[in-house]
């Protein structure tokens, strides 16, 4: 049966450019859809840029031009950096379209239509200089707990504390440094606390076409924490406040003027507006996907910092409105160079365009990151050096030479003839997994399915040294022997080939060009050619030069340090704190404290958890430093400097924290717990 099926990548912003942690996503999206297409199904592929909100009104301000045309040209650079990849979309559209205008305003009225619009007048703080509200992301300040300064309004990058931008000490606008105002304002909401009976259905559902879950076992995880309030009343579902008030880049709420629509809201939006509009353009029913029980499918593909909106706002925003829920949410990790963070300092912030600019080959990317991939929401790690070896040793040693060790003889003492070799052993050994394989992709375990066709390509480089061509080629009475084993190879290559056409869809292309074939579809993966005359082998692929990805860093790091503003230069080192007494400093009570164990905590990005001996007891401390410290095992026996004497404190869901680590904000961004000399004991008082 032909599957109908909408897929999509998140929209990413229309205000920075495309990084190797976006192209992550779209490469595993990509993956997925030439999948089904190889196996014949109709998939379309559709994502945009997201073109609203505050951020690109002000970089469009700041750069002199209008909004519409940065975003202009910045969907053209996005377009030129996902096509280097070779990703296929069917539409690339944007946010900011009639479409989109059309849907998202009726999407409201129906919401509002529906009750679940309500409008309440909220205090927020506003720039009295610019004249504009504030989101919380543009107010700064000393944060209220660890008193670190330059801390942004939603959470204290030092300390790991959320707090809401009314609690910052010494509050400035980000925008103009002024001293913000509370000021109060007409907004509208979402009601979704009304939508959770809706949602635990959704959440916990499963998708009607394969009975699989909508979302994967740790994102449903997730959204039970966020569905059920916990004892403490914590968590559970708010209101969500979707409205902005003028001046913004969006779109006019219907019937209140000088009121935007948030952008979260028209942004998801825009996957159906890219969609209609690929829609009018070649003549596919929109309705049939998007009205209530359509049994086309529609899947997700998004980054884990933004599952929220997918699984929770989003579902709810379609259903309340009358069409139909998601199939599936599918969340990945986040993308890390060599084990930490990415890093403009370092290098390691690799923009696509750089790698394209430094003719880098965007299959090597492709195969490599799908080496990584599962279907769990887990971090990858690009390892520079253990790209350059994988990608040398599985595609060029292992595949790409299979064409070449037997095309040579074909051509030459055959005339480009092949036989019918659809006995073989060997190729029904590659043809067995076909189904096996099938199902890897279709799960979205790529590093399975690489793996599994990797051990093909093993067999079949063993058959060639079972076999020995150029040994049988200089041997009398061998031809049809020779002619034979070449055949199979060949044969063989074209079935490896066509196991990996998703990741690999230029190297398939130029394959079947070299093997006389329309295309490679799944069917190549179980059929052999048959009698058939192949054309002129041209080599498919290089190896990485570990110069190239010498340059590479290199180059990210150039860009980075001329594209540094003098301001940010200018505001290296935090601003001294106002004067302190002695007294005020002796009512902190600092002591050594041993480390019996450190550890990652799960579902947070910033926090490690410590278990810490401070010899007159044993205490738990969360620290804001996990991006500094990616293997947390490292510091177990380690001694550390801990406040001793603050309130205990509950970290959002994740437990309390019974005091604070020291650690040193470098320039670079790290953090660097504080040393003490060899001797000293837990419990000793530091000061
Ligand atoms: N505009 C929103 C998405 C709206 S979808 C209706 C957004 N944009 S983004 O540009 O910040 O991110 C786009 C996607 O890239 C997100 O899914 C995000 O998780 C993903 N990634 C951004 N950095 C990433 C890594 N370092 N690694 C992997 N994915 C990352 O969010
Ligand atoms: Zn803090």
């Amino acid at each position: 049966m032909t599957r109908k099926i909408l897929v999509t990548s998140a929209l990413p912003y229309a205000n920075g450019s495309i990084h190797l942690g976006h192209m992550v996503e779209h490469i595993q999206t990509d993956i997925w859809v030439r999948f089904q297409k190889l196996r014949g199904h109709e998939c379309y592929y559709c994502c945009a840029d997201d073109t609203h909100g505050t951020p690109v009104m002000l970089a469009a301000q700041k750069q002199g031009v209008k909004p519409e045309d940065m975003i202009a040209r910045v969907r053209e650079e996005h377009l030129a950096d996902f096509s280097g990849f070779l990703i296929g979309y069917d539409n690339y559209y944007s946010t900011h379209s009639p479409e989109n205008q059309t849907h998202s305003e009726r999407i409201y009225r129906a919401l509002k239509a529906n009750g679940k619009i309500e409008s309440r007048v909220i205090e927020q703080l506003y720039d009295p200089e610019k004249n504009m509200f504030l989101p919380d992301r543009f107010v700064k300040g000393e944060c209220p707990k660890c008193h670190a300064a330059d801390q942004y309004g939603d959470n204290c990058e030092v300390c790991g504390t959320t707090y809401s931008p009314t609690e910052l000490i010494k509050p400035y606008s980000a925008v103009s440094g002024a001293v913000p105002v509370l000021k109060e304002s007409e907004h509208f909401f979402f009601k979704l606390g009304e939508c959770a009976d809706f949602l635990k259905e959704w959440t916990a559902g499963t998708n009607p076409h394969d009975g699989k879950p909508h979302l994967q076992p740790e994102a449903l995880n997730k959204m039970k924490e966020w569905l059920h309030p916990d004892e403490n009343g914590e968590g559970g579902l708010s209101d969500w406040d979707i409205s902005r008030d003028a001046p913004y880049f969006g779109f006019e709420i219907p019937d209140a003027p000088g009121k935007y629509f948030y952008v979260w809201l028209d942004a998801p939006v825009g996957y159906m507006a890219s969609f209609q509009n690929l829609c009018d353009r070649i003549g596919i029913d929109f309705n049939e996907f998007f009205q209530a029980g359509s049994d086309t499918e529609m899947y997700h593909f998004i980054g884990k910092d933004i599952l929220y909106f997918h699984a929770l706002f989003w579902p709810a925003m379609l259903h309340f409105s009358g069409h139909r829920a998601p199939s599936g949410v599918f969340a990945h990790g986040f993308l890390t160079v060599d084990g930490q963070k990415m890093s403009k300092s370092r290098g390691t912030f690799i923009t696509a365009k750089s790698y394209l600019d430094q003719k880098l080959n965007p299959e090597w990317m492709r195969y490599y990151i799908a080496a990584k991939l599962n279907s769990k929401i887990e971090d990858i790690d690009l390892n520079l050096n253990d790209f350059i070896s994988r990608v040398n040793s599985d595609l060029v040693g292992k595949y790409v030479n299979i064409a070449a060790r037997a095309a040579g003889f074909i051509a030459k003492r055959f005339e480009g003839r092949l036989q019918d070799v659809s006995g073989s052993a060997l190729l029904s050994k590659l043809a067995a997994e076909s189904e096996h394989i099938a199902e890897s992709y279709e799960n979205r375990e790529y590093a399975r399915a690489l793996r599994d066709i990797m051990a093909l390509a093993d067999l079949v480089n063993e058959y060639v040294d079972a076999n020995k061509p150029w040994e049988l080629a200089k041997q009398e009475g061998q031809e049809v022997r020779l002619h034979e084993v070449c055949g199979e190879l060949i044969n063989a290559f074209a079935m490896l080939t066509a196991y990996l056409a998703p990741v690999l869809p230029k190297v398939a292309e130029n394959a079947a060009a070299f093997l006389n074939i329309p295309a490679l579809t799944w069917a190549n993966t179980r059929e052999t050619l048959g009698a058939h005359t192949i054309n002129k082998y041209e080599h498919l692929m290089q190896r990485v030069e570990q110069k190239q990805v010498d340059n590479l860093i290199e180059a990210n790091k150039q860009s980075i340090q001329a594209a540094a503003e003098p301001a940010a230069e200018a505001s290296r080192y935090a601003p001294v704190a106002g004067q302190a007494s002695f007294d005020d400093f002796m009512k902190i009570d600092m002591r050594v404290a041993k480390v019996l164990n450190c550890e990652a905590v799960e579902g947070s990005t910033k926090l490690l958890k410590f278990d810490l001996d401070f010899g007159f007891e044993k205490r738990i401390i969360f620290s804001g430093i996990a991006a500094s410290y990616p293997n947390p095992a490292e510091l177990n026996g380690r001694m550390v400097i801990a406040v001793a004497n603050f309130a205990p404190r509950k970290m959002a869901k994740f437990g309390v924290s019974e005091g604070m680590i020291l650690s040193a904000a470098a320039q670079d961004g790290k953090l660097r717990l504080l040393d003490v000399h060899e001797g000293a004991q837990p419990g000793d008082k530091v000061g």
